[in-house]
């Protein structure tokens, strides 16, 4: 059982809402669920489906479109080929026997490898074409990269409503069609810009470049409510992808026997009290989601790990493994830990850390517990991000 809303005269919502999902791609967590939304578009003559939804949901998809008596479908636009947007598109294909499928090249080729949807079924469309449903057209956008090489998007220019699938979504189950509370969805697209759009930053900016001559009266993604006032998703976007970073350290640190805790510790304070944000995350049970919404946007990271035979802790390997994966604009990073008897800690997380833009600041690395002369190279630490801070004008 789904149900209907309609988004603008003759466009509906007929997607689904997935309250219980909470690891996507085996790897993302969502803490709030998500949504895999399609949208109905009624032209005057034909009848176009954007996007499907994720297989299990699919279902859901068709008792929607049963509810709105659709006998035939003359387009299924595929904006991505990701499984969560085009799993269902087999059982579409099959259900509406008349429909074409439209996408990119690059998509048609994707469909057709994950999907084996035969090769005839789908019409591949150029950068900028147009396709007449009667009383509404779709024009299509290239969007390489948001989120994959072949992603567009569909603009209805008669309403103004451009359909972006991944890029603008948010990880949200709710009943809102559209944003009611700005403020509150924040950290939803934010957390879901972290992890999905901000390895692509400098895409994101060309294609937000792309659609800056528009008019769109509503955003609707294939994640999360639509936007009836773009604008603000659009800013958000616009400062994300930027190259501005904020007066803002983080340190994730992971420790075994303290000394390590004690410096990350002492290091964050040394920062208060230069009036240096800072947050503190402890990888043993942090949310990593979040850990990647604070690199949005920090200048400086000071990754703390202890040396565990010779090398850094598998928990800080994997967390500067996935900020160099995200590939943040922070400015600033240094490394911090404690040993032993003998350490290539610093060495290899340095080695993990060739998609970050960098600057290097002295590292401290420890024998044993930090003692008098360690909590003055962890001040100088602390003195030199801050002046790395105001020469960047953050301070
Ligand atoms: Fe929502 Fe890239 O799929």
């Amino acid at each position: 059982m789904g149900f209907v809303r309609e988004l603008k005269s003759n466009i509906y919502s007929v997607g689904a809402i997935d309250w219980d999902r909470r690891l996507f791609d085996a790897l993302i967590s969502l803490p709030d669920g998500t949504s895999y939304n399609s949208y109905l578009v009624k032209g005057s003559e034909k009848i176009a489906l954007i996007d499907a939804v994720d297989p299990t949901m699919i279902d859901v998809l068709i008792d929607n479109l049963d509810e709105l008596k659709v006998k035939d479908i003359d387009y299924i636009v595929a904006n991505h080929a990701e499984q969560d947007h085009s799993g269902g598109l087999p059982v579409l294909v099959e259900k509406y026997p008349n429909a074409k499928l439209v996408a990119t090249p690059k998509c048609k080729d994707l469909l057709k490898e994950l999907l084996l949807i035969p090769e005839e079924k789908i019409i591949a469309v150029q950068d900028g074409e147009t396709i007449s449903l009667g009383d509404k057209s779709l024009k299509f956008i290239y969007a390489p990269w948001v989120h994959w090489p072949e992603t567009m998007f569909t603009f209805v220019e008669e309403d103004r409503v451009l359909f972006s699938c991944d890029c603008f979504g948010s990880h949200l189950a709710t009943s809102d069609l559209f944003v009611e509370d700005e403020a509150a969805i924040y950290e939803p697209i934010k957390r879901y810009y972290a992890e999905i759009m901000m390895p692509f930053r400098s895409n994101v900016r060309k294609n937000l470049d792309k659609i800056k001559d528009l008019t769109i009266d509503i955003i609707a993604p294939s994640h999360g409510p639509a936007y009836n006032k773009p604008d603000f998703i659009i800013s958000a976007y616009k400062e994300w992808s930027s190259d501005e970073v904020k007066n803002f350290v983080i340190v994730p640190y992971v420790s075994m026997h303290d000394s390590t805790k004690e410096m990350a510790r002492y290091l964050v304070d040394a920062l208060i009290r230069r009036n240096i944000p800072v947050k503190l995350f402890n990888l043993s049970n942090a949310d990593i989601g979040k850990l990647a919404m604070d690199l949005v946007d920090a200048a400086t990271i000071v990754v703390a790990s202890p040396t565990v035979l010779v090398g850094p802790h598998p928990d800080a390997v994997c967390a500067v493994y996935l900020a160099n994966a995200l590939r943040p604009k922070v400015k600033f990073a240094s490394i911090i830990g404690s040993y032993g008897w003998g350490s290539k800690m610093v060495e290899t997380l340095k080695g993990m850390m060739t998609n970050l833009k960098v600057e290097l600041i002295e590292p401290v690395v420890v024998k044993g517990f930090p003692k008098e002369e360690d909590y003055k190279a962890l001040d100088k630490l602390a003195d030199e991000i801050g002046k790395k801070h105001k020469e960047h004008n953050l301070i």
